[in-house]
């Protein structure tokens, strides 16, 4: 059995589903439900027997330890994090708890379960800790990618606070000898993503007639991969991956704000006219800036792909596409996830805005 946490998230629940549609090895998966964890995500696993959903806090160090010593997992990998930069700005406290200390307690309570296990599990154990690119900061137009070399220059609270448990997973190797991988990831977009993230926000409201927020200029870039990428990119980590090895992964997919955003207007256009025949990119608004704002990522994925093997299989016009159908095929699931929370959310972020 794996131990996944944060796996009703974006990321974390097509992580499951399709780690279960590869192998009949079991997943434990640790969520505490946040805004951002959504039990319905992983419907498809109801009555399923090798998916066993527990919610709770990875900073509960009793809890883990227990579920630690019922299933003895030969692996963890951790998703759990607060990852929404924007709310990062507008309040850190959740970001410092989970990412920081939440990790903290994690590590602690793996570390225990890791000394009790037999020589050869001790050995075979893995804990693998899934982040970001944004702990590299942020690239000028010309810069190379960001390399597994690249100084850590977090710009953001959640960046600074990703970049904290970057630190902390490598100290519990290095003075502990825990065995971690650490991935650091590039933008992720696909099914099941809050609609609180460029790429499905800008989808809802498009279909919903409202404005479309562009911040500043439109002209930040971001490197961006089909969420199955990044799910196939740690399965392989974790299969093959060197311990106390980062791997940079991404899509080698460049493109600023504004190209997305009529990208994928122009897919609705396509798929789902406006009634009145007019574009949907009349609905593009541009806002003020996010505070901050790092202006370029870009991820060298060489190392992964000359070790591992590791390429995505996703182009982003496939990509794209899978997407916007996902999202005009899923209006109930879109419907479910706006509750009140949600549109305080927007409310507040947006002002009137979007
Ligand atoms: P998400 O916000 O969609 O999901 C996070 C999940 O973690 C939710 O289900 C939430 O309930 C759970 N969670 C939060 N705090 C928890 C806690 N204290 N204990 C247990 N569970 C908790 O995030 P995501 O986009 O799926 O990202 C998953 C991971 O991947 C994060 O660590 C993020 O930093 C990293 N990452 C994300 C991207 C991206 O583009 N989304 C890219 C690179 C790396
Ligand atoms: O790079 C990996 C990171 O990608 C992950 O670590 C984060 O968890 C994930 O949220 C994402 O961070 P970003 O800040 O890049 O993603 P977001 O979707 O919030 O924004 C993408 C870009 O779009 C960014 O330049 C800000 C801009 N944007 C975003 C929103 C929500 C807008 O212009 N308007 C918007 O309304």
């Amino acid at each position: 059995m794996i131990l996944v946490t944060g796996g009703a998230g974006f990321i974390g629940s097509n992580f499951v589903l399709d780690w279960l549609a590869h192998s009949d090895e079991p997943v434990l998966n640790l969520d505490k439900l946040t805004y951002a964890g959504n039990r319905r995500n992983l419907d498809r696993l109801e009555g399923d027997a090798r998916h066993v959903f527990v919610q709770g806090d990875i900073g509960d160090t009793g809890l883990v330890a227990r579920l630690l010593a019922e299933h003895r997992p030969r692996a963890v990998v951790n998703f759990a994090a607060e990852s929404h930069v924007d709310r990062s700005i507008l309040g850190a406290g959740d970001f410092i708890q989970t990412n920081i200390v939440g990790t903290f307690h994690l590590l602690e309570a793996v570390r225990g379960h890791w000394l009790d296990l037999p020589e050869a599990e001790r050995a075979a154990f893995r804990f693998l800790h899934v982040s970001t690119d944004e702990v590299y900061g942020s690239l000028t137009p010309e810069a190379p990618a960001f390399t597994e070399q690249h100084a850590y220059e977090p710009n953001s609270p959640y960046s600074a606070s990703k970049a904290a448990s970057d630190h902390l997973v490598r100290a519990w190797h290095h003075t502990h000898g825990l065995p971690v991988l650490t991935t650091n990831c590039s933008n992720n977009y696909g099914p099941l993503h809050f609609p609180e993230k460029l790429i499905p926000l800008m989808i809802v409201n498009a279909l919903a007639g409202k404005p479309l927020p562009v911040y500043g200029d439109g002209m930040q870039v971001r490197d961006w991969l089909y969420v199955g990428d990044h799910c196939s990119a740690i399965r392989r980590v974790l299969e093959a991956g060197r311990v106390a090895e980062t791997y940079n992964v991404g899509g080698w997919n460049e493109k600023p704000n504004i190209e997305i955003v009529r990208t994928i207007c122009a897919l609705l256009d396509e798929l789902r006219p406006r009634a009145d025949g007019q574009s949907y990119t009349t609905q593009i608004t541009y806002v003020k800036d996010r505070p901050g704002h790092d202006r370029r990522y870009a991820i060298d994925a060489r190392k992964i792909e000359r070790e591992l093997g590791w390429r995505p299989a996703e182009t982003f016009d496939t990509g794209i596409r899978k997407t916007v159908r996902w999202y005009l095929d899923n209006a109930d699931w879109v419907a479910e996830v706006q509750s009140g929370a949600y549109r305080e959310w927007v409310k507040a972020q947006y002002q009137g805005a979007a």
